[in-house]
């Protein structure tokens, strides 16, 4: 069993899809083990984004996932790290497999409906980033 973190993304919940995407996620397999909802500052986005500091879209992406609330998750199951992505489908939906999360539900690149970390070491930074130890029931 491992773990990973997932956010369902401003546009999924504006449009309210959290329960049809976490239905998507438990008919896959995986657990969710510990949720809630928040909204993230513009220095939080930030944070969470450093890695793609360099990118041309940076600036866009803080600012869309600060611009309303978010629902971030950890997901557990066997292999969850590369599961959830095979779930999620590819980061943009106009390229995600049918019967994907971002095929289904994305609505561009930037407004993907959810992201997943891509390791299990990033699994690990971003799960801390959100959640402390008392929040995660195993
Ligand atoms: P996510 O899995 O949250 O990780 C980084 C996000 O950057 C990605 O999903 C996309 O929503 C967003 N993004 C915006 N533009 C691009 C782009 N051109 N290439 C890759 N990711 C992008």
């Amino acid at each position: 069993m491992s773990t990973t973190l997932s956010i369902i993304k401003p546009d999924a919940t504006a449009r309210n899809l959290t329960g049809s995407i976490n239905a998507r996620l438990e008919q896959a397999g995986l657990r969710i083990i510990a949720q809630k909802r928040l909204q993230l500052t513009r220095a939080q986005a930030e944070k969470f984004y450093e890695v793609h500091k360099e990118k041309a879209f940076y600036d866009s992406l803080c600012e869309y996932m600060s611009s309303a609330p978010i629902v971030v998750q950890i997901l557990s199951g066997e292999n969850a790290v590369a599961k959830n992505r095979d779930i999620m489908g590819a980061t943009n939906p106009a390229n995600a497999e049918i019967g994907t999360i971002r095929r289904d539900f994305g609505q561009s690149i930037e407004h993907n409906a959810i992201h997943g970390s891509d390791s299990s070491e990033n699994a690990e930074l971003e799960i801390r980033f959100f959640f402390s130890k008392l929040e995660i029931i195993e």
